[in-house]
């Protein structure tokens, strides 16, 4: 019995949507259904990768030119063909570089989840990696949140922390976070789908976790 129908938004290379889409392989028990992969750019490294990889129906919407609900429409229509409905479907940003407007995000409201390669409320939007490192943080990570009408505002569903260290680059310190993402991520969904997940205004209950974090 599918108990969860999965949306997966994208726009590029699409290493989190391969994160999610393994997770959910592997696990025999998965009560996840990834119904279709999309992206605002055609030529998405991510799209190749879930249809031949994976074999999930894959959708470009190209969103030059359209504005808001004209785009994020189209959005909501491909997902509910495919079954991702805001009753019982969960969307996933995985690197989607375009940002929801409020009637999408009131739609499917705590039904959309974003990764974001720092500890929010810090570094907030573009280059979160370059960020950390040029404010001299000394720790920095990813969250999964789920999406409100704001950037990187939404209530913290998981964190995890990644030290910044001193002969860090953009680049290496994002890969490491990158690495983080790919944990973090599927669980964030696999706890969904449990059920596990109670949004108590900004603060994410994960139900039957013990005390230690365990
Ligand atoms: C990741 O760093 C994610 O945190 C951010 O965009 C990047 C997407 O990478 N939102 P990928 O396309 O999942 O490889």
């Amino acid at each position: 019995m599918t108990v969860l129908d999965l949306g997966i938004l994208i726009s590029g290379r699409g290493s989190n949507m391969e994160a999610i889409l393994s997770s959910i392989i592997n696990d025999k028990s998965s009560q996840v259904t990834p119904q279709i992969v999309i992206s605002d750019n055609a030529e998405a490294q991510g799209l190749r990768i879930a249809a031949e990889m994976f074999g999930v129906p894959v959708l470009a919407i190209p969103g030059r030119g359209l504005r808001g609900w004209e785009y994020d429409s189209k959005l909501a229509a491909a997902l509910e063909q495919h079954g991702v409905t805001p009753a019982k479907g969960l969307v996933c940003l995985a690197g989607f570089m375009r940002l929801l407007g409020p009637e999408f995000v009131r739609r499917y409201s705590a039904r959309i989840m974003n990764i974001h390669p720092a500890l929010l409320p810090a570094f907030p939007g573009l280059h979160a990696q370059r960020q950390a490192i040029e404010y001299g943080a000394k720790v920095s990570g990813c969250s999964v949140h789920f999406v409100d009408e704001g950037t990187d505002t939404g209530p913290v569903i998981l964190q995890r922390a990644v030290q910044v260290l001193e002969s860090d680059t953009e680049e290496s310190l994002a890969s490491r976070i990158l690495y983080a993402e790919h944990e973090l991520y599927p669980l964030a969904v696999r706890l969904f789908a449990e059920g596990r997940l109670s949004v108590e205004g900004r603060r994410v209950r994960i139900l039957g976790q013990s005390q230690t974090g365990a």
